[in-house]
């Protein structure tokens, strides 16, 4: 067992990082979005991530996906800029490098895709949050691992930490076993659960207590994508995106199950939510 800490995330350290909007400011002061991922029949994943940092405030958000999404995302995201990666699914990644870039939900499997993510992975230089099916495809061999880029966050449900790292006996091992590669890899890990932990490179373990069974709902990992994305793009660094990504999602989360009950709650009402957090934590640093 690796010698770390742990900590809570509180009020107080959600307070000192969390960064009010400025008033001589402008689009360019809030960063580049790029979501990559929708495939034929998944399309909702990409609007979903999209319109969470689209709600999170990020200056200008592009959304990566097949033509099949084209009308769907212009309607639903009209804020959002689209960039055709393929067909049904994204053969092609088109990603500018001045962006910060969330791949994987609703991104898919398919050959091509497998083949043109992993070259992207190789050529693409900076950190970036990594979901879903882009960690399913990343999965399929241990050695494409070593091609994540250093500090970026991954952003496991069970399962797909069993896939990516192997299996564990329970939660404790689970735990540690991320902390051992959070640090062989340089990246952070999103250990998403009940109460999702954020593990560094350096193995320290952050707790989020927000959230709730609200969430077990497909689609809540994407809207968390999204937040993350944005936070990245609004220049927090990959740990603070972290921290405050995982909270602000968990405390949008209590705000909707208020309203509508965490059998009723959606994903979309979650994304509605954003604003009264917004609210809270503007009050806090005041
Ligand atoms: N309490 C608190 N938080 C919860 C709970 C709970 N009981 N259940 C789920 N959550 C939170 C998790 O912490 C996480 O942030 O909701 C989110 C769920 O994320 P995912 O498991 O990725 O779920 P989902 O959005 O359905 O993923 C969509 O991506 O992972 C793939 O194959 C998956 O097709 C699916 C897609
Ligand atoms: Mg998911």
């Amino acid at each position: 067992e690796t010698l770390t800490n742990n900590f809570v995330i509180d009020d107080e350290v959600v307070k000192n990082i969390f960064k009010p909007r400025e008033d001589f400011s402008h689009k360019g002061s809030y960063g580049k979005v790029t979501i990559v991922g929708g495939s034929y029949g998944k399309i909702g994943a990409a609007v979903l991530a999209t319109k969470s940092a689209l709600k999170t405030g990020a200056g200008l958000t592009f959304t990566l996906a097949p033509k099949c999404g084209y009308e769907i995302l212009q309607t639903s995201c009209p804020e959002a800029m689209f960039i055709e990666g393929g067909a049904d699914y994204v053969n092609d990644f088109i990603i500018d490098e001045n962006s910060s870039c969330g791949v994987g939900p609703g991104l898919g499997t398919e050959a091509e895709t497998v083949k043109n993510f992993l070259k992207f992975l190789k050529s693409y230089s900076k950190s970036m949050v990594i979901d879903a099916d882009a960690l399913n495809i990343i999965s399929q061999d241990k050695k494409n691992l070593n091609l994540i880029q250093k500090k970026s966050i991954i952003t496991p449900h069970p399962k797909e930490f069993e896939r990516l790292f192997g299996e564990t006996e329970n939660s404790f091992e689970r735990l540690e076993l991320a902390k051992e590669k959070a640090h062989e890899l340089g990246i952070f890990i999103v250990l998403k659960d009940h109460h999702t932990q954020v593990i560094t490179p350096e193995g320290n373990v952050f707790y989020n207590i927000t959230g709730n069974s609200g969430l077990a709902k497909g689609g809540s990992g994407d809207i968390l994508t999204g937040i993350l994305t944005s936070f990245l793009a609004q220049h927090y660094t990959e740990e603070e995106a972290a921290i405050l990504g995982v909270w602000f999602h968990g405390k949008a989360a209590e705000f909707a199950s208020e309203k509508y009950s965490k059998e009723s709650m959606l994903p979309t009402d979650v994304i509605h939510e954003f604003g009264n957090v917004f609210t809270e934590l503007n009050e806090k640093v005041q």
